[in-house]
């Protein structure tokens, strides 16, 4: 973090009860956990404490959720809402395995905004699902939203967050269960590269990000990468935080002067997460009125932006 930077800030929750104790996607086998769950356990909180650790080193601060004994997904806090310009829209889950989580989730940014870290908590229209920034993942280079939606997420539910946000979103189908959130095969890199798996949507929703991401923005990952969950990565200025990549896709990412952190979260994808999954960011911002700005101040002749 430079000095000139806020502070990123980003919700978290221990893994005290992290577990797969029930399959809601393809990387979920609750038996296999139970065979090595002492193993599995212990590795998940080594794995968390890195990746918590490596956001304190970056200069994050790191707000925590109180795990609760019995909602094993509750560690992965991306899909407790969409937060941006300090307004949180909290999520609505498809499954009810991870239903019980809403009220606790809800709970939690009720006591951010009364430690004035956001200003306002939305809730969605009844009946809209929507599983929080799993399914809307921020573009801070083109100021919009991408939303993934049919296997989790209601296409619905982007009318709610254009309503709440007033940015625009784009909506791309997914289509691979594996891939079931958006986060899981897409990632919006701060300087305008959007790393994807395109085997992850439909056609439509491949000629969507074609239109509005141009050829040398396009950074498309491989399956091998794509099921490591390379995508699934928290970026925090130049540094790119993900669970492992392989040697091409890193090479490229440090090409474009980013710095690659692998941290291994292994245990977690035993349950289809990882980095980003497991964190959501606070303090995201909009940025429409300091974009004209800035344009504005480019087109003036040098002489009188000095001035
Ligand atoms: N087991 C969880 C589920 O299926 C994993 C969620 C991962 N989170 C994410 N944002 N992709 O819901």
């Amino acid at each position: 973090m430079t000095s000139s930077q806020p502070q990123a800030r980003f919700l978290m929750c221990r893994p005290a009860h992290f577990a797969v104790t029930y399959a809601i996607n393809p990387w979920m086998d609750p038996e296999n956990w139970a065979r090595n769950d002492h193993a599995l356990g212990a590795a998940a909180w080594q794995e968390w404490a890195a990746l918590h650790q490596t956001l304190c080193e970056l200069g994050a601060a790191i707000e925590l959720v109180p795990p609760v004994q019995g909602l094993p997904d509750l560690v992965f806090t991306a899909n407790a809402a969409v937060v941006l310009d300090r307004t949180a829209l909290l999520a609505r889950f498809r499954h009810p395995e991870r239903q019980p989580e809403e009220p606790h989730f809800d709970a939690a940014f009720r006591a951010l905004q009364a430690h004035g870290i956001l200003d306002a908590v939305r809730t969605l229209p009844d009946g809209l699902v929507l599983e929080g920034a799993g399914d809307c993942v921020w573009d801070d280079a083109r100021n919009l939203f991408w939303m993934g939606y049919g296997r989790r997420s209601d296409v619905h539910a982007r009318d709610a967050v254009e309503a709440t946000f007033g940015v625009e979103v784009i909506p791309l189908e997914l289509v691979d269960p594996r891939f079931y959130h958006l986060d899981t095969a897409l990632s919006a890199m701060p300087r305008g590269e959007l790393v994807y798996f395109p085997g992850a949507f439909t056609a439509a929703a491949r000629a969507a990000i074609l239109k509005r991401v141009d050829p040398a923005d396009r950074i498309e990952l491989t399956a091998e990468d794509a099921c490591r969950l390379s995508a699934n990565a928290v970026v925090l200025d130049d540094t790119i935080v993900l669970p492992g990549c392989g040697r091409r896709l890193r090479a490229e990412l440090e090409q474009r002067g980013y710095c690659v952190r692998e941290t291994p979260l292994g245990a977690f994808l035993h349950s289809g997460g990882a980095a980003f999954c497991l964190t959501l960011r606070l303090d995201a911002r909009s940025h429409v009125e300091s974009r004209l700005v800035r344009s504005s101040h480019r087109r003036l002749p040098q002489a009188q932006a000095r001035s």
